[in-house]
């Protein structure tokens, strides 16, 4: 049975990779496919689960007003600071699992899959409960959720280059017994011009999504699955790949 993680331990690896994971998190190429959403679908009110640095929220905030949530009081003060005055993006510091607005949202999203940290299934089925009850009855709840597609140890490398200087990131894979429980562990290397060179790292436990076992879920918690797709290109999911991209709605009575 998956022990919960702490906030304390969840805390403890974002502020540990914390200078890293900013400019980890500039490098990534997923901006468009968030605003894409937000264009398409036209949403009135915005919410992101697990917003880090902000950068999606305040991305989205363009299109409608935009609250960022998070454990993290580092991340979310940067996320205020990067912030200009004119923007509709707002933080606020909660936990996930005890989602509570006395508003509803049309597009609720958990970009590079937050709920990875939520290591039981009942933690899982109580926050997704929560956003069901927080969707306005056409919103969508759209999760880029983690995949992994076979219980073997994987590892990658990966390098920006960014102002100063070229980060490497190095990740490996191990599974946990014999559910979705993998050990993560990265190593940052920030090679910098003319400094010292800072490394750090750090291993963390996390869990991945079964997708057969997906649309019961969801259903269990009030949602029903729209589209299921493999990567940000809205390919069909496959199965070759590392994440599962979920957009759910609303379940409605004639769904049962
Ligand atoms: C992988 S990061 C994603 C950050 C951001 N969405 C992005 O795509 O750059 C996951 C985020 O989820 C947050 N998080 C983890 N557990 C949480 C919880 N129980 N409630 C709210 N946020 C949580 C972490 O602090 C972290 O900022």
């Amino acid at each position: 049975m998956a022990r919960s993680e702490s906030l304390d331990e969840v805390r403890a690896y974002y502020d540990s990779i914390f200078p890293f994971y900013e400019k980890e998190s500039v490098a990534r190429a997923h901006l468009d496919f968030w605003r894409g959403l937000a264009r398409q679908w036209r949403p009135a009110r915005i919410l992101e689960i697990g917003a880090g640095f902000g950068r999606i929220t305040r991305a989205l905030a363009r299109y409608a007003p935009a609250i960022g949530i998070d454990i993290s009081l580092p991340m979310l003060v940067h996320a205020a600071r990067q912030c200009p005055s004119s923007s509709r993006a707002r933080y606020v510091a909660a936990d996930m699992r005890r989602l509570s607005f006395p508003c509803c949202f049309d597009l609720i999203v958990a970009p590079s899959d937050p709920f990875s940290h939520l290591l039981t299934a009942a933690e899982r089925r109580q926050t997704l409960c929560r956003v069901a009850k927080l969707l306005s009855p056409s919103g969508r709840f759209v999760l880029e959720g983690l995949y992994r597609r076979a219980r073997q140890p994987e590892a990658r490398e990966r390098r920006f280059r960014h102002a100063d200087g070229v980060l490497t990131i190095s990740e490996s894979w191990q599974p946990v017994g014999r559910g979705q429980l993998w050990k993560a562990t990265y190593r940052y290397l920030d090679r910098g011009r003319n400094r010292p060179d800072r490394a750090v790292k750090f291993s963390f436990t996390a869990r991945a999504w079964e997708p057969s076992k997906l649309r019961r879920l969801f259903r269990s918690c009030g949602l029903k699955i729209e589209n299921l797709w493999g990567d940000l290109e809205q390919r069909p999911f496959s199965g070759q790949v590392r994440r599962v991209v979920v957009v759910a709605s609303r379940l409605r009575r004639n769904d049962l």
